[in-house]
């Protein structure tokens, strides 16, 4: 696409209103396709959310051999075809922008007894895969990856794997989810001992599958299945990853109240509300229930005094995707704010320490990056500038949100990154400012 093609130009909102409906969750729905791939039979899965990374996830699994159909909006019927019945692929695997696709990917990929070669653009082919190749290679994949083994593109041969006593360098969903795919494949049981929770997608919808898996405090205990895994029907719950973006933007204007229906909860997603709690958000959670094993709410956020805040340790993994928003917030809060122990944003799709302290600066923000963390002086009234979402979906749309409350129009560049996770995120913003 050109360059000017992907530039939009957003004017401050005199206010923020309605009632949304965000894309299906990218976590869930990585793993609802690739699951159910590996199931015996079919499985019809509704409420996708259809991003760039999600079809990047969908494209590998036909490259291996599973059909995978649309069933109308949103929704796709999967022909599982059994832990076993995985074809060596003709080409390249491409994940393009998507660390899930490519984690995930590795793990099953060391269970299958053929040759496959993943790759990416160029922010995942500089994102850390050591941290999944070598834990893999414990097990008896042969894995291989440029400089050393730490960087995509990556090549895997697999076969008989054995089962893997490991502690997690770091707390990654990802790199956890891969161990236990890689597990289904073991000759013996795999136990992982993560550092800190991080979102338990995976471990769900294995049980539900019919997996023995244990969990006990950050010990997980998983037996390869003797029986096929179970296909799922499954709704994919809303984003709250998406929803993010519209509730600090309704906690940080004047004049707003934005309501979205539908959202996954789940406790290791949403250390966000808790911190915009405590910072003194007028939040609401609605009508809590259970869809497709998760819980889900409908939460409406309206404009709020906030206070500046001191967040770090166990509560960064349960708002990893967040902080990008979080900053926005934290910068315009009353008093000074903090975030530590956030090292791992550096490896995201961008180094979003960076990146988010850049860009926000531009636009009149207080705002220090740290060596593991940021640093907000708090009262800034933002401006509008030219600013670079860095091709990242999540930094994109952050700074949309500034946009919304800073004096003048803004201009994003590489803004069409949005579609890797949120392709109707500026519709979803011209409604509620119509
Ligand atoms: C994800 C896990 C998180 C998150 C990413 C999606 C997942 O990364 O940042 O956007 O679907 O498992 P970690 O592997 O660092 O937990």
């Amino acid at each position: 696409m050109a360059a000017e093609a992907s530039v939009r130009r957003v004017a401050p909102a005199r206010q923020l209103a309605g009632e949304l409906v965000v894309p299906g969750d990218k976590s869930i729905s990585h793993r609802a396709l690739l699951l159910n791939a590996l199931a015996a039979g079919p499985a019809r899965v509704q409420g996708l959310g259809l991003g760039a990374d999600v079809r990047a996830t969908e494209r590998c699994l036909q490259a291996l051999g599973v059909a995978i159909e649309p069933l109308g909006e949103n929704a796709r019927l999967i022909q599982g075809v059994g832990l076993r019945g995985l074809q060596e692929p003709a080409d390249v695997l491409d994940a393009g922008n998507s660390g899930t696709t490519m984690r995930l990917l590795c793990g099953v990929l060391a269970g299958q007894p053929f040759f496959a070669v993943l790759t990416g653009d160029a922010s995942l082919r500089r994102r850390p895969m050591g941290r999944v190749l070598e834990p893999l290679r414990q097990m008896g994949a042969m894995a291989w990856g440029r400089a050393g083994g730490a960087l995509a593109p990556l090549a895997i041969r697999g076969g008989e794997l054995r089962g893997l006593d490991y502690t997690l360098p770091v707390a990654s969903a990802q790199l956890k989810s891969a161990l236990l795919l890689a597990g289904l494949y073991a000759t013996g049981p795999t136990h992982l001992r993560e550092p800190a929770a991080s979102r338990d997608h995976t471990e769900r919808l294995l049980r539900a599958q019919g997996v023995a898996l244990q969990v006990a405090g950050r010990d997980l205990w998983l037996t390869p299945p003797t029986a096929p895994l179970r296909p799922l029907d499954l709704v994919v719950p809303g984003d709250f990853s998406a929803a993010a973006f519209w509730l600090v933007a309704a906690c940080v204007h004047p004049a707003a109240r934005i309501t979205i229906r539908g959202v996954g909860v789940n406790p290791g997603r949403t250390g966000l509300l808790d911190v915009l709690q405590a910072m003194g958000a007028r939040l609401h959670v609605t009508n809590p229930r259970e869809v497709g094993g998760e819980p889900v709410a409908d939460l409406t956020a309206e404009s709020s005094d906030l206070r500046g805040i001191a967040i770090g340790g166990d509560l960064i993994p349960r708002l990893l995707d967040e902080v990008p928003v979080l900053a926005v917030a934290m910068a315009v809060a009353r008093g000074p704010s903090r975030i530590d122990d956030a090292a791992e944003l550096r490896v995201k799709e961008s180094d979003r320490l960076h990146t988010v302290a850049c860009e926000l600066g531009r636009m009149g923000a207080a705002v220090e990056e740290q060596p593991a963390g940021l640093r907000f002086a708090g009262g800034s009234r933002l401006r509008g500038a030219v600013v670079d979402s860095h091709g990242d979906h999540r930094l994109a749309m952050a700074l949309a949100v500034a946009a919304l409350v800073a004096a003048g129009e803004t201009t994003i560049t590489a803004a069409d990154s949005v579609a890797v996770s949120y392709p109707a995120f500026w519709e979803h913003l011209a409604q509620l400012t119509a």
